[in-house]
């Protein structure tokens, strides 16, 4: 079989309007979640992506009944027998881990494969365990697996060292299984995180605070079964209003909401992009030329660090210098040797870019190293002066559905080649 790419001719501008999908760092939750409960839980506005049909294998293999229907997961967990998640799923997706919080809440112990590194560094979950064990969890790891026991999970005072959103969602979870008040402090405040507590409490949980830096949970709680609409993706949004910005075209982004998006719309209007913001959508028109902006990634509301690449491409093509540094993951700049062979002028000082704007970009064959990276080539490849061949897709169908259908229904000239892989790397 022919292996995944796009081919790309730059230089359409983009026009229309498209919706974006329920946000691939939540509904990625929302399941985990589920295990919380015995009832069924129907969860709408899902994204068919690689990510979400891994973690639907990831609640299978624990024994629990899974079905699509349309957009809308059907998750029936009743009891469900296993307490793994084994390493050859977990490989497929770093972010498998975020069933070990529920687990322990539900059953009181939990076997997860450690998640190993990643295209964009190595990513710890020391502050997931330590949390656990402040909870009460007893915590161990062995042959490459972690495991907690928790007869008993208690409530307690937990301050993270980061905002990590993963250890954040783990320990909000493993609270709904602790007796009396577990606070989060120095949380992360993700919009993601926001989704997931309207979640839990829609199932019937005590929790307040949840997008501010403390969380204060009351438990344990009994949850019941639900039913949820998925926010929008905004990663997704802002990597649309970046192509209509770099296309020189105007596109409405339908389904999101612009609050969750506050200083990514400010920076593309820094930049020259115009951006009109409405209760659910965005209208995003190009502007004639573009000024150099420094941004640096941080945790919400900061910029973010998933769309960092895709604002390198936008810097690319503006007038003159600009900074852009990388707070938040070690090794996210792995896709500026590509834009470079696609003529871009960017070199890299420890964790800062320096992108220097050279106007036009040219056509190549290069390759996605990571989803967000290969999202950004995207974008290069429609700016690009010639036919840009994208190779190793399946980075970017981990978490975009379709990506080339809703570029081409907005005018660009984008195909795929070859079927939709099945092989899916260890990734973020
Ligand atoms: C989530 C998102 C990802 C996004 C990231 C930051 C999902 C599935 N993925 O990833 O798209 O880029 O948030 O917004 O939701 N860290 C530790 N120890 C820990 C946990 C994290 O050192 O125990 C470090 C990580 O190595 C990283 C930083 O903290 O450098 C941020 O990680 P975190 O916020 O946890 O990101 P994820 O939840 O993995």
């Amino acid at each position: 079989m022919e292996k995944s790419k796009f081919v790309i001719e730059g230089g359409n501008p983009l026009r229309g309007e498209v919706r974006v999908g329920g946000a691939k760092n939540s509904v990625l939750k929302l399941m985990a979640a589920s295990l919380l409960t015995p009832e069924e839980c129907l969860i709408h506005n899902a994204p068919r992506i690689t990510d979400v049909e891994i973690m639907v294998e990831v609640l299978r293999q624990l024994g629990v009944e899974v079905t699509w229907e349309g957009s809308s997961l059907m998750i029936n967990p009743g009891e469900f027998p296993s307490r793994e998640a084994p390493y050859q799923l977990v490989r497929r997706m770093r972010a498998s881990i975020i069933v070990l919080g529920p687990l322990v809440a539900r059953w009181g112990e939990a076997s997860v494969a450690i998640p190993g590194g990643c295209n964009i560094g190595s990513r710890k979950i020391d502050m997931h365990l330590k949390g656990l064990a402040e909870l009460g969890a007893e915590i161990s790891t062995e042959h490459g697996y972690v495991h907690a026991r928790a007869p008993r999970l208690k409530g307690t005072h937990i301050i993270l060292d980061f905002p990590s959103v993963g250890a954040t969602e783990n320990l909000v979870m493993a609270a709904m299984g602790a007796e009396g008040t577990t606070v989060i402090e120095n949380a992360a405040r993700e919009p993601e995180i926001q989704d997931l507590a309207a979640y839990l409490v829609s199932m019937g949980a005590e929790i307040g605070g949840a997008g501010s830096p403390v969380i204060e949970i009351n438990g344990p709680c009994e949850l019941h079964g639900t039913e949820h609409s998925v926010i929008g993706d905004r990663i997704e949004a802002g990597t649309l209003a970046v192509a209509a910005a770099v296309s020189g075209g105007e596109v409405s982004i339908l389904g999101i909401d612009p609050g969750h998006l506050g200083l990514p719309l400010e920076k593309l209007r820094e930049v020259g992009v115009e951006v009109e913001e409405g209760e659910d959508r965005l209208l995003v028109r190009a502007g004639e030329e573009y000024a150099s902006v420094d941004l640096a990634t941080l945790p919400f509301p900061g910029f973010p660090t998933d769309l960092q690449p895709q604002m390198m491409v936008l810097q690319s093509v503006a007038r003159g210098t600009s900074v852009i540094t990388e707070n938040v993951f070690e090794s996210r700049f792995m896709f500026v040797d590509e834009l470079n062979r696609m003529g871009c002028d960017i070199s890299i000082e420890g964790h800062h870019a320096i992108v220097r704007g050279v106007g036009a970009l040219s056509g190549a064959e290069v390759c996605a190293p990571d989803l967000r990276a290969g999202a950004a080539l995207v974008l290069a490849g429609l700016v690009a002066e010639g036919e840009t061949h994208l190779l190793d897709v399946y980075h970017v169908d981990r978490g975009y559905e379709h990506l080339e259908t809703k570029l081409s229904g907005l005018g660009a000239a984008i195909t795929r080649v070859g079927a939709v892989e099945e092989k899916v790397l260890p990734q973020v």
